[in-house]
Formats: C-alpha cells, sequence, structure tokens
C-alpha cells in the first residue's frame, strides 16, 4: 500500500492526480428517472429520525435513497428558497460522501478488516456511518424548496486500495467535513438552516472520534475549538477530483455554485512532516491550473486553525524554477486540523484574497500524520 499517496490526501488538493488510479470502479446507476422524481415528496419513504435504515441497515446494496441517483426536478415555479444554493452544494458534496462509504461496503467486508487488524465491528459501523450519510442525503433534499432542482450523483472515484487506506480517508475527511461546514454555516440565512447544518457536523464530529478511539487507538479530544475555515466553496472545489469528469447529470448546477477553481494546493512530495513548526515545499499539483504569481505583490501562506489564522510571507519571484518553501506555525497545537491557502493578503479577508489551495493539513492522529509521508 502506498501511504505517499494518502499523505497527498491529507491536503485534499492533490486528489485530483489520484483519481485515476483507485482500482474500485464506482456504481452503475440502476435507477429509473421517474423513481427519483418521488423525493420531490418529503414523506416519500423512509423519513430521517425516524427510520433505523438510517442506523442499523447492514446491507451491502445502497439503502434509500442512495439507489435514487437522478435529479430530482422542480415541481413548483417560483423563487428559489434562501438558502437553497447552499443546500444545493451540500448536496452534490454529500453524493460524493455517501458513495465513499457506499464503495468501500461493496469493496470489503467483516474479515478484510480483522485481517487489517481492526476490530471487529469496523465493517459493521462503516455501513452505519454509510446508512447516516444516505439520512444526509435525504435530509438535504428535504431542504431545498420545490421551485429549484435537487442535485443528482455523478460517478466518483476514490485513491483507497485496502481498509487501511480507506480508513485513513475516513479520518481526514470527516474531520475536513467538520471544518467545511463551519464556512458554509455562514452562507447560510436562515437561523433554522444554520441549526441544520450544524447538527450534521456534530454527527461528522461523532464518526471521526469513532475512528480516533477505535480505530486509531488514539486520544479523541481535539482542542478547545475546532477549525474554522470561512470559504465552503474552495473547500468543495478540492473534492472534484473525486468526480469523474463529465459524469454529472446535466439538470445538476454547476458544483460548486459559485465556483472559484483555484489552483489545488499540496505539500512537496518529499515531505517529512507536517506537524506544526515544520518546514515544508508547496506544490500545486494540477498541472492544468497553475498560479499565476504578480511579481510585484508579497503573497503569504495563510494557516488556519482553531478560530485563528497566522500568515507567513512567502518567495513566489523565483517560482516555478525555485520551489516555494514555508513554516507551518509553531505556535499551533498538534490537534485537529490545519488548513492552508495562499493569499495576496495577510489573513485573506475575502474569498478574492485567495490564489491557491485551499489544502487539509491532517494533525491527529499523529502516527498516521508520520505514517502518511
Ligand atoms: C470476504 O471477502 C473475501 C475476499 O473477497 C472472501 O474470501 C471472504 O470469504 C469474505 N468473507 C466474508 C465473511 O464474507
Ligand atoms: C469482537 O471483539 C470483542 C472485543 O475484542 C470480543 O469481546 C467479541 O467476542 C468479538 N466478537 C466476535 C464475534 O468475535
Ligand atoms: C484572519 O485573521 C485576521 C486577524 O485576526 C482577521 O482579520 C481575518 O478576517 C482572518 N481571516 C479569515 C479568512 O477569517
Amino acid at each position: 500500500m502506498s501511504f505517499k499517496h494518502i499523505f497527498q490526501a491529507c491536503l485534499m488538493a492533490p486528489f485530483a492526480s489520484l483519481v485515476t488510479s483507485n482500482p474500485i470502479s464506482p456504481r452503475a446507476k440502476t435507477d429509473s428517472f421517474s423513481e427519483s422524481q418521488k423525493l420531490a415528496d418529503p414523506k416519500f419513504g423512509p423519513i430521517p429520525g425516524e427510520d433505523s435504515i438510517y442506523n442499523e441497515y447492514y446491507g451491502v446494496e445502497a439503502p434509500f435513497p442512495g439507489y435514487l441517483r437522478d435529479p430530482v426536478l422542480p415541481t413548483e415555479k417560483g423563487a428559489p428558497g434562501v438558502d437553497d444554493v447552499v443546500w444545493q452544494n451540500l448536496l452534490s458534496a454529500e453524493w460524493i460522501i455517501f458513495d465513499f462509504y457506499q464503495q468501500a461496503v461493496e469493496a470489503f467486508n467483516e474479515s478484510a478488516f480483522i485481517q487489517a487488524g481492526m476490530p471487529n465491528n469496523t465493517y459493521k459501523r462503516i455501513q452505519e456511518i454509510r446508512n447516516n450519510e444516505a439520512g444526509h442525503l435525504r435530509i438535504f433534499q428535504n431542504q431545498i424548496s420545490p421551485t429549484s432542482v435537487k442535485p443528482g450523483a455523478c460517478t466518483h472515484r476514490f485513491p483507497f486500495y485496502d481498509p487501511i487506506s480507506f480508513l485513513a480517508l475516513v479520518t481526514v475527511l470527516e474531520i475536513s467535513s467538520m471544518a467545511f461546514l463551519t464556512g458554509l454555516v455562514q452562507q447560510a440565512k436562515l437561523p433554522a438552516s444554520q441549526a441544520a447544518m450544524m447538527t450534521i457536523a456534530e454527527v461528522e464530529t461523532r464518526h471521526e472520534v469513532w475512528t480516533l478511539i477505535e480505530i486509531w487507538k488514539t486520544n479523541p479530544f481535539g482542542g478547545p475549538s475546532d477549525t474554522v475555515f470561512p470559504y465552503a466553496n474552495q473547500v468543495l472545489d478540492t473534492t472534484n477530483g473525486f468526480i469523474v469528469p463529465g459524469s454529472c447529470p446535466k439538470q445538476n448546477p454547476e458544483y460548486p455554485s459559485p465556483r472559484q477553481k483555484l489552483p489545488a494546493l499540496g505539500a512537496a512530495k518529499d515531505t517529512k512532516s507536517l506537524t506544526p513548526g515544520s518546514n515544508i515545499g508547496l506544490s500545486f499539483t494540477d498541472p492544468t491550473n497553475q498560479p499565476d504569481f504578480d511579481k510585484n505583490t508579497q503573497y503569504y501562506a495563510v494557516f488556519f486553525h482553531g478560530l485563528h489564522n497566522v500568515s507567513v510571507p512567502i518567495d513566489t519571484t523565483s517560482w516555478p524554477e525555485k520551489e516555494i518553501r514555508v513554516t507551518i506555525p509553531a505556535q499551533f497545537e498538534t490537534k485537529g486540523v490545519i488548513v492552508a491557502a495562499l493569499a495576496d493578503t495577510p489573513g485573506a479577508p475575502t474569498k478574492e484574497n485567495i490564489v491557491a489551495g485551499p489544502g487539509i493539513i491532517l494533525e491527529q492522529p499523529a502516527e498516521l500524520a508520520v505514517k502518511l509521508v
């Protein structure tokens, strides 16, 4: 197994370069378009919070509504709901996460995790997380008003090869979801939307804590606050690396909306450590989308951790001939995640100030971070 690949996954951006190497093929589309349209009725099918399918279902086949993969067309004319775009972004992201777990449920079984040295209930827990994510699909569909399309599923591919590389990705993706929701909640206008998003972040936190305790046998506490990163769509954009190009339903809105298409940011291949105080080289992992640095502008690497950010000036004048190097702020605790982005202004006060990234740097568990290098 290649830990180098998972290490790159810790800075989510390089996913794009990995998606073609995954041997696990995506699920075939089996549903019919007309069946999916029934999802317009929030009372259709099992109701999240009431039905055990979203908790204790131990089948391999995708649970409701995960097999109804077509977009759900609007059933009413009129203005979109105030938070529809935010929920559409979240639903498209949820299709990626749901498929991530569903593909693992299909690829592995109970013995695969036991043979990898994991607790004997690991496969069950993965199925239960998969079920929770199916519930998220349904919850987000219901949050989008009848005047807007509910995005359907694209075809997704993930860079995992075996149970351990899958579980490493679980830990990265769950904590990334937690950080990304701190940004998305700031886009929602209705307090009820904000509360609903908070409940989802809490569920992702439970998943994360389960991996820390049961899988990595580590202290689950992540410091007094998790990390806020306000530009949620930039995080979502990095997950486009999981989407097979051209595979999205044509009725889907652009994902994410709006999309900045920033150059992906990663760490150089020879990186030995990503803990605070480490000096690392930066890499821009998508050869078709490289940054365009202005010779007369001072750029910064802005690191977000907890409720704060720290800006470190970087030398871009000799790039690309000379690698850009930066030291991860030593004052941060080795907990949770650090989100890194390059900006043309200290603190990146607006999303337009960001010129590359973000990359998500996993800090916990430390053993995993070391192995991943
Ligand atoms: C798990 O999968 C392996 C490999 O495909 C197979 O040999 C084994 O019988 C399966 N175990 C169970 C419990 O289904
Ligand atoms: C699973 O593991 C637990 C804890 O190690 C053990 O008590 C239990 O007997 C095991 N169950 C099975 C079915 O092997
Ligand atoms: C980063 O921190 C600075 C100083 O506290 C603050 O002004 C700025 O808004 C923060 N940036 C973001 C994106 O939150």
